[in-house]
Formats: C-alpha cells, structure tokens, sequence
C-alpha cells in the first residue's frame, strides 16, 4: 500500500491504495462515492465516466476519463470531479438540469457518465460557439445507454449549452496539494506503484526492477486487472516523465517531421494530425472514445503490439521510426522491425520506448486511412489499411501498405506494395496488388472476422483506393450519418 493524495470534489484526499486499485474502485468501496458507476470495467461504456485536471491548473481543461481503468495512483495531484461535486447551493448542474427535463434518463444507470462526459463538454465549450453535432457525437461517443435512447440524451446537450452556472470556489481555485507524505512511492519491492519524474529514473528503476510493467494511458493494461483478475502489483508509471511528453518538430536522416514522446496522448496529437495528416486525424476520431483518447498514448498503442492496434498500420505506411533508450543509451529502428511475433517486440526488459518519428508527407504523397469495424465509434478494428504513395505524372511510387487484422503483428504488405511500385494507375495494376495480397497475409478467423471475410475485405480497400484515384467524385464511404 502507498499513499495518494488528490482532490476530491475539492476535498482533499488522503489514501493508501494498492498498485492496481482502479479510481473507480477507491471512489466506490474506500470513500463510499457511489454516484459514479461500474458497467463493463473495461473502458467500452463510459458509466464510470469522472473528469480530471491538474489541481494546481485553475485553467486547465477538464479531461474526461473512464475510472474503471485509470489507475488510482494516478490521480495523485489531480482535482477529481465526479457527479456527486456537481450541484452548488444554487441547484444542478445545467447537464444534470436538461438530462431531467428532456426526460434523457430511464434505469439511470449511464446518467453518472453521461452527465460527466457533458460536464467537460460544457466546461472546454460552454458560450464559445454551438455545439455541432459532430462535436456532440464526439463527446459522448464513449457512453453508452441501452434504454433512453440517445435523442432526448442529445437534446439535453444541446439545450444545456444556453444555460449559466455558477461554478463552486473550489473548481476554479489553485490548490496545490501540500504533501504530508513523499507521494505515491511504495518501498516494498514486492509491490509498487512509482512514478519517475526523468527518463533517468525510469530508466534506472527499469533496470532495477525487470519484471515491473510500465503503465501510461492503461486502456489495454488495466483489463488484466479488471477482467482477468490478474494481479498488476509492480508498475512504473511513465506519465510524468517530461521527456516522452513533447511533441517536437525536427529532421531525422534529412527527412523533416515529428519526434512524438511515447506518453503523448491522442487527444494531444489531434491538432498536429488534423493538420498534417488528415487521414490519420480522422482515424483517431475512431479510436476509442473521447474518454480513450484523453489516457492512451501512441507509445503504449506501439509497445501493445496488437495486431488490431489502430496507430501501428499508419506509421508503418508513414514510415516511422523508434527511439528506444536503455542503459546502454538511444537505439533507432524502424517501426516494421520492432515487431516480432504475436504481442513480441524488440524491446528488451531494461529498455523503454522514447519516442516515434513521424516522417512528414512530400510535396506529391498522400496517406489514405480505413478502419472498418462494426461499430463507428468506440470499436476495435477487424480490418485496417494505411496507404502512402506518391503519384507523379501518373506513376505510383514510395507505395507503402500498413495493415492491421491480417496478421499477428501489424505489417506492410510487401507482395502488394512491389505490385504497385511504379506503375501506372490502373484497374489491371490494382488487381494485380489485390492478388498479391494473398501472399502477403494468411489472416485467421475470431470474433471480429472470419479469415475470409479479412482477406476480401483488404482486396476491397484496394479497390477503394483505386476508385479514390481514379473516380473522386465517387463516394466510397459514409460521411453523414441520419441524426
Ligand atoms: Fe464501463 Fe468504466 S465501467 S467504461
Ligand atoms: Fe438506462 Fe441509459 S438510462 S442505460
């Protein structure tokens, strides 16, 4: 057991909490907070949805989390905000106040997270400028309510934007939280929770305690806990060590683009991709949910080495590259070495990822992106294709094809890459590609998709890109959707 000490609804917290005690579960059976509430403890929907920010950031945004898989070590300095902090002498909250007068809550199990999710919303957006719709799917695309229905839901929102509230003292107040205890530190080695503050201590505490797991976002990690009942008694969190937090603009091997810290979260790479990478920026407004976004970090999507991950296809196609660091300094590799067998990577028991280049597109390439999974939102994917390729005077080149689902590792289609190489664009080219797909993968068959249904479906996106190329005007997927 070791100590964290957090805010609570403005109330200063003090608890002693084993390594792999979720937020949730400190809320609900150490403090007896139970407004929040637990349906799948597994991040999918958003019930147990609580709000975060740093306690001493007055003006910093509130960020929207799941607690079931945020670990509860993790809240240490924060101001946690959940439904019960939310009615002020003046009355609810206008989330809390619309939900009731759009008749948006039946069994009222998803209300807690609902309302939380809206809160953020109204906190980041409230008299900025009207909600858009898409703003509004974006933002509860991670609760789910399987009674109301999710009209009256989105009327709530929409209404609640109108509305004033006097926010308590405490949620715009600086407080920094005076320690009475080293914070967050278990000196027991059989069990622990440490959080380094320099890639130095991560790096010696890695060396020191090998069979440790490191945790940032713990979107994936945090399901051993909660649904194989695994026990996680030694983590090294890698949140606060400011080296894997930047985002910085550089040349690598004469080629400019990103070097992205391994703890960046997708919520803070929107704005560089929605810049530079469209393709992959509307990807992201895919993975998970908002609530997802705002813990998981590229590294941790990486290092997972998922053959679902949604980020490794595209950085494949992209071309990016590893920083890994260890006791013996910096290693660079390419992303596709990295990769070894099912869930096996390179990466050594002393050693961490850093952080990942992200080459920027030349002046002719373009990076095409699709996910296809069964739901829109908050979904793994069966199949996903990244495709970078130039055209210059009509000719493919630097054709680079990421996949995921296909394989056990996520990986480049080489067979259909060699296809396309330098050939012009056309229907007997692109057909050729999609026969060489079958050489490239053997997929199996699971719960997402046949064996079958993955082949056809990679040979289809094939042809979507050749239909992009050659027909633009022809739609080739959903944009709009019926509200
Ligand atoms: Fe379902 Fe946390 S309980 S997301
Ligand atoms: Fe019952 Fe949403 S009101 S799940």
């Amino acid at each position: 057991m070791a100590s964290v000490e957090f805010l609570l609804n403005g109330v200063l917290k003090r608890c002693d909490v084993a390594p792999d005690t979720s937020a949730l579960n400190l809320l609900r059976d150490t403090l007896g907070y139970t407004g929040t509430k637990e349906g799948c403890a597994s991040g999918d929907c958003g019930a147990c949805t609580v709000a975060l920010r740093d306690a001493s950031a007055p003006d910093a945004a509130f960020t929207s989390v799941n607690a079931c898989i945020t670990p509860a070590h993790q809240l240490q300095n924060k101001l946690l905000v959940t439904v019960e902090g939310l009615e002020t002498p003046e009355g609810l909250h206008p989330a809390q106040e619309t939900m009731i007068e759009c008749h948006a809550s039946q069994c009222g199990f998803c209300t807690p997270g609902i309302v939380m999710s809206l809160f953020t919303l109204y906190q980041g957006n409230a008299f900025k400028a009207p909600f858009s719709h898409q703003v509004l799917e974006e933002a509860l695309g991670g609760n789910l309510c399987r009674c109301t229905g999710y009209r009256p839901i989105r009327d709530a929102a929409l209404q609640m934007q109108t509305m004033r509230w006097q926010p308590p003292v405490w949620l715009s107040a600086i407080n920094p939280i005076e320690h009475s205890t080293p914070p967050s530190e278990c000196e027991e080695e059989a069990s622990f929770f440490k959080s380094p503050a320099s890639l130095e201590a991560l790096l010696d505490l890695r060396a020191h305690h090998k069979s440790a797991r490191l945790v940032a976002g713990a979107t994936d990690l945090w399901l051993e806990s909660t649904q194989q009942l695994r026990s996680l008694d030694q983590l090294i969190d890698v949140t606060r060590v400011d080296e894997l937090r930047r985002i910085e603009a550089a040349e690598y091997q004469s080629i400019p683009g990103w070097w992205i810290g391994a703890a960046v979260t997708y919520t803070e790479l929107e704005t560089l991709f929605e810049r530079h990478f469209p393709a992959f920026a509307h990807l992201l407004s895919r993975l998970g949910s908002r609530q997802i976004r705002n813990r998981g970090t590229l590294g941790g999507n990486v290092a997972n080495a998922s053959p679902i991950g949604d980020t490794p296809p595209v950085l494949l196609a992209l071309g990016a590259w590893l920083e890994i660091v260890g006791p013996n300094g910096a290693r660079r590799l390419p992303l596709e070495s990295f990769f070894v067998d099912y869930k096996k990577t390179d990466l050594q028991s002393d050693e961490v990822i850093s952080r990942i280049f992200i080459p920027s597109l030349t002046e002719h390439a373009a990076l095409r992106v699709w996910k296809l999974s069964k739901r829109r939102e908050d979904d793994i994917s069966a199949v996903l294709g990244a495709f970078h390729y130039v055209i210059d005077g009509g000719f493919l080149s630097q054709v680079r094809l990421g996949f995921g689902g296909m394989d056990a590792v996520p990986k480049r289609a080489l067979h259909a890459e060699a296809a396309l190489e330098g050939q012009p664009v056309t229907q007997a080219g692109f057909q050729a590609a999609q026969r060489a797909l079958t050489e490239d993968f053997a997929p199996m068959s699971d719960v997402r998709g046949s064996s079958h249904y993955r082949q056809q479906a990679a040979s289809n996106l094939l042809e979507r890109l050749y239909l992009t190329l050659t027909a633009p005007t022809q739609e080739v997927m959903i944009h709009a959707y019926a509200h």
